[in-house]
């Protein structure tokens, strides 16, 4: 099939987060199994400057930009850049100014990216190319399947996958007339919510089909403790809901060939990883403390990611003798806190604020154990990417992270199962219990060798997700099944 996949993140060309992991990956997985996948996505300065050569779409007449066309770096999929200078040709994040407030004009610049992928999506351009499937994502893309909806022409069929459904896109009503839908959208049965318009509501209403990223949270958003007040439109849509769990990129993430690691290591031949761990320490300041289990915790520093008991745990990390880096970027709050826990115990903690991908990889290889807690998680990338490298995953049973974790019991038990740790509840105690309870399996060498082979063997590449959306497509085009082989 034509597919015309729209994010606001693409790796290696915009990124806060696992979004955009998923919006190159899962793109170059459905390319390799033959379908024609194009990806769309703001041109924001820094996009523009890492994709390189990119050729104009030259006699489309967008109202707010234009379109360039070029190539994603590594996986060489087609890209359609949405050029709007004044939209997205910003200092400072792609959501966000340098203050980290939101730009006060996000509706404007995802509404205008919406109905360019709306144009590309009817036809309505000089590219030659319509597609069969648009398949969006997030808020950012969510009033997309509203436009083509309300377009009165004939269009394509529209998949919406929720990446997370705590970040909605949600406006002022004012917001509403610059959308250009007719007035009956704006009531509780279209994009109104709680007075206000809400870019991802448009989604979960008009799209044909709606998918998350684990099984778990497709169960979880139905009811009112994870639905983000949307959970009774979802159960009116569930028959069209469906969990698919995302994958890995082990082009990307692999201890074996990683190249900013300073040590290559492999599921059976783990020597590598000491280096890793002693160069890491090395890095941070850290003292080389023969014993200690190294934990690293690379993420946003949010409420979500439960920064706040992570800052709860550390003195207790350190008082059982243990080591923690910390890489992240989040509220302002949690950053300072962290900055006076690594003050206070400069041999044992080291805190690294900010948002570096080369060193994420240096932490998940040179680490024992990661830790990924969660108060929600749709997916969770980073406890896929961490079984991989063999550090271990300390994390919350939530969402996606019931479906990729199992945990692996006391140490004791002689069956070999689990993959990591996972705790109950979202408290201090929970999380330093798992963390103890992981330590005691470090320091029984052969038993926490086993563990670390068991996790690094397990297999999250995309190939069998990627086939799941292809007979998603499929069935919403009222074709055969695709078959594979
Ligand atoms: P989420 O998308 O909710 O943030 P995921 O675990 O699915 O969670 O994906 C997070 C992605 O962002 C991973 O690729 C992870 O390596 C990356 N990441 C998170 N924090 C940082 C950081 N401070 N520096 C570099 N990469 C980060
Ligand atoms: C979101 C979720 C995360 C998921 C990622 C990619 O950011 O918070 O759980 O892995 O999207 O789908």
């Amino acid at each position: 099939p034509r597919i015309l996949f729209v994010s606001s993140e693409v790796f290696p060309l915009a990124k806060t987060g696992g979004l955009a992991d998923v919006s190159s990956a899962l793109p170059a997985a459905l390319s390799c199994l033959g379908a024609d996948v194009r990806v769309m996505l703001p041109g924001y300065s820094q996009a523009l400057d890492l994709a390189g050569c990119l050729d104009v779409v030259s006699g489309c007449e967008l109202p707010d930009g234009r379109l360039l066309m070029g190539r994603l770096p590594d996986s060489g999929v087609p890209i359609i850049l949405f050029d709007a200078p004044a939209l997205f040709a910003r200092e400072g994040g792609i959501y966000q100014d340098s203050d980290r407030k939101d730009w006060p004009d996000n509706d404007h610049r995802f509404a205008a990216f919406c109905r360019a992928a709306a144009f590309v999506a009817l036809g309505r351009t000089t590219l030659g190319w319509r597609p069969q499937i648009v398949h969006a994502n997030d808020w950012h893309t969510g009033m997309i399947s509203a436009f083509l909806h309300f377009s009165g022409q004939i269009r394509p069929k529209t998949v919406f996958t929720i990446h997370n459904l705590a970040f909605q896109g949600n406006f002022p009503l004012t917001a509403f007339s610059n959308l250009g839908l007719p007035s009956e959208a704006l009531s509780p049965e279209g994009i109104e919510f709680y007075n206000q318009i809400s870019f991802i509501k448009a989604a979960i209403r008009y799209s044909d089909r709606l998918t998350t990223v684990s099984p778990t949270y497709a169960r979880e958003i139905l009811t009112p403790e994870h639905g983000c007040g949307l959970d009774g439109l979802l159960r009116a849509r569930a028959a069209d809901l469906t969990g698919i769990l995302n994958g890995v990129d082990y082009d990307v993430w692999d201890p074996a060939n990683d190249t900013e690691l300073p040590c290559p290591y492999s599921h059976d031949d783990l020597a590598g990883k000491d280096d890793c761990k002693a160069s890491l320490r090395h890095e941070m300041g850290l003292s080389q403390a023969v014993g200690a289990p190294l934990i690293g915790y690379v993420n946003r520093l949010t409420h979500q990611k439960m920064a706040d008991v992570v800052l709860d745990v550390v003195p207790r990390i350190v008082a059982n003798g243990a080591q923690i880096v910390v890489h992240g970027k989040g509220d302002r709050a949690f950053e300072e806190r962290f900055e006076s826990v690594a003050r206070a115990h400069p041999d044992n903690v080291a805190v690294r604020l900010g948002y570096t991908e080369a060193l994420a990889h240096r932490i998940v290889g040179g680490c024992d154990l990661s830790l990924t807690p969660a108060r929600f998680e749709p997916c969770g990338l980073t406890t896929m990417y961490a079984m991989r490298y063999g550090a271990l995953p300390v994390t919350r049973a939530v969402g996606g992270l019931v479906d990729t974790v199992e945990d692996a019991g006391t140490v004791n038990a002689d069956d070999d199962l689990g993959s990591g740790f996972a705790f109950a509840r979202a408290t201090v105690d929970d999380m330093e219990d798992s963390l103890i309870r992981a330590s005691s399996w470090y320091h029984d060498s052969d038993a926490w060798k086993r563990l670390q082979r068991r996790a690094m063997l397990r297999d999250f590449g995309w190939k069998r997700s990627a086939q799941r959306y292809l007979e998603l497509y499929a069935a919403l085009l009222g074709g055969a099944p695709p078959r594979f082989d």
